[in-house]
């Protein structure tokens, strides 16, 4: 019934764990089974009957740990999850009788749980641009997300198969299984030892983790083939050399990610790890380089959770916030819910230019429109007249040192100062001129602070508005 696209022939072939069948026109598991007399045959278990019990197991487990009926859920689905995917997640629910809050996108979920409480925005705190990097146990996602006023706009994300846990855990297979080989002579990956080979990736998944904390790890594992016993070590350095392969894939991914989103790392105000095998140190050092630092944030250490529980608290975060009523939900459960914003959002950033050739934003891309943000400029003592040069923001590329923010100030244009944020003014240059207005100010005025409102309407028409703040005095520009 779902999944007619479904390859079973490679579905099995890829999986590890389990393989398909086709039972009365739908897909199911081919569990074996004992009976009494220890004959073993094989019988078909629908898929959706296998979600529906793990489901209802995991509820189960939820509310005897909590000691209440679990009445509602929040999902998190992976961005690549198709709309037919997410219906068939949807009805497995009913089945399992979990009502849906809400579904969310695994990095939107991730954001929610590291709390973004202080955004990189004057304008507004609740507006920045995250990069999340989850890396699990079978594969990864980069994903470049919008917050915009506490919505979660997803702009793009990667998924890499080949960059994963698992991936980690099999290249330290044969680093080992080349040791053993050379100790004693028995090849298990040459002889396609399963038995031996499973025995050695659960002990290399154990040494991976504890290399995490410590600069060497042992592997042991008792009698790995034809009865002789393995015990070895590996340091940092080595497992870091075994596993470079790996963390190029995922730089050059997150690149190309950006790069087909029309974004620099300039414009990423935090990087979020996610995922369990997002622990691993060279794996967060070499994701850390792509980013200027200074400006990106690189968070890997919620101050609550653990990495590879994030989701599930994002999830629970968001399911309290529903039902205390503070999160408008317009569609119980349906499935399109969330994923990215159909409205027409900015594609340009928009801001202010000020003294020295810097770009101050104020409306961010990928804000969905109408929207309004204001920031709030001083003018220096002794100007009788404020210079508003509204532009649209060039990134500035990657490469390009991004502190030249204490340059001296050229000659000739505004005045204007925004002294608190610094680090937002690394993300821009001015870039196409949009207008300019003057604004008269008060003579009064020793140093006049003047709020300049952006608003965007549905049209991306432009209404920049400046309010002198001490005398109200107020200055219009429409830009179309
Ligand atoms: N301390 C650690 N150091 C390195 N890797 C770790 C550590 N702890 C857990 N992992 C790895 O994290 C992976 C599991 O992460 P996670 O639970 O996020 O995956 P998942 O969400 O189940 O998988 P996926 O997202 O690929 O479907 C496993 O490969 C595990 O070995
Ligand atoms: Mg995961």
């Amino acid at each position: 019934m779902y999944y007619s696209d479904v390859d079973i022939d490679a579905f099995n072939k890829a999986s590890k764990y389990s393989s398909l069948v086709k039972a009365d026109g739908n897909l199911a598991y081919k569990i074996s089974v004992r009976d009494h007399d220890g004959n073993v045959t094989d019988k078909p278990v629908p898929v959706r009957d296998a979600a529906v019990k793990y489901l209802r197991g995991l509820v189960q487990s939820a509310s005897s740990y909590i000691g209440k009926k679990v009445d509602g859920a929040v999902l998190a689905v992976p961005t690549y999850f198709t709309a037919e995917q997410r219906k068939a997640l949807v009805e497995v629910c009913r089945d399992a009788e979990i009502p849906i809050l809400q579904m969310i996108s695994e990095p939107a979920a991730a954001a929610l749980s590291y709390n973004l409480d202080k955004g990189a925005m004057p304008a507004n705190p609740q507006d920045t641009t995250v990069m999340v990097v989850d890396v699990g146990g079978s594969s990864t996602d980069v994903s470049i997300m919008a917050v915009r006023g506490g919505l979660f706009v997803v702009v793009g994300t990667k998924h890499l198969k080949e960059v994963s846990g698992d991936a980690m855990d099999e290249l330290l297979v044969s680093h080992f299984a080349e040791e053993f080989k050379r100790k004693t002579q028995i090849d298990i990956l040459g002889d396609n030892d399963r038995r031996a080979i499973a025995k050695l990736k659960q002990a290399c998944e154990i040494t991976k983790r504890t290399l995490s904390s410590a600069a060497t790890a042992p592997c042991s594992v008792e009698s790995l083939s034809q009865g002789v016993d393995f015990t070895g070590s590996i340091n940092r350095i080595r497992f870091n050399i075994r596993t470079a392969p790996l963390y190029r894939v995922l730089v050059k991914a997150i690149e190309s990610l950006m790069e087909e989103c029309g974004y620099t790392a300039n414009e990423i105000d935090r990087v979020l790890f996610v995922g369990g095998a997002a622990r691993v140190p060279k794996l967060q050092s070499e994701v850390e380089t792509i980013f200027p630092e200074g400006r990106t944030e690189v968070l890997s250490a919620p101050e609550v959770g653990e990495l590879d529980e994030l989701i599930a608290e994002g999830c629970a975060m968001q399911a309290s916030l529903i039902t205390a009523g503070r999160v408008k939900i317009d569609d119980e459960g349906s499935p399109e819910l969330d994923q990215g914003i159909a409205a027409p959002a900015l594609s340009k950033t928009v801001g202010l230019r000020l003294a020295g050739d810097l770009f101050l934003p104020v409306v961010l891309r990928d804000t969905p429109v109408p929207v309004s943000r204001s920031v709030t400029v001083s003018v220096p003592p002794g100007e009788a007249v404020a210079l508003f040069s509204i532009y649209e923001g060039t990134p500035k590329p990657a490469a390009e040192p991004a502190d030249d923010e204490n340059e001296e100030e050229d000659a000739g244009n505004s005045d204007l100062k925004e002294a608190e944020h610094p680090s937002v003014l690394m993300s821009y240059t001015p870039g196409t001129l949009l207008g300019e207005m003057t604004m008269k100010l008060p003579e009064s005025a020793a140093n006049a602070n003047v709020t300049v409102e952006f608003f965007v309407d549905k049209q991306h028409g432009l209404t920049v508005t400046a309010t002198e703040v001490s005398t109200k005095s107020e200055a219009k520009l429409k830009i179309v």
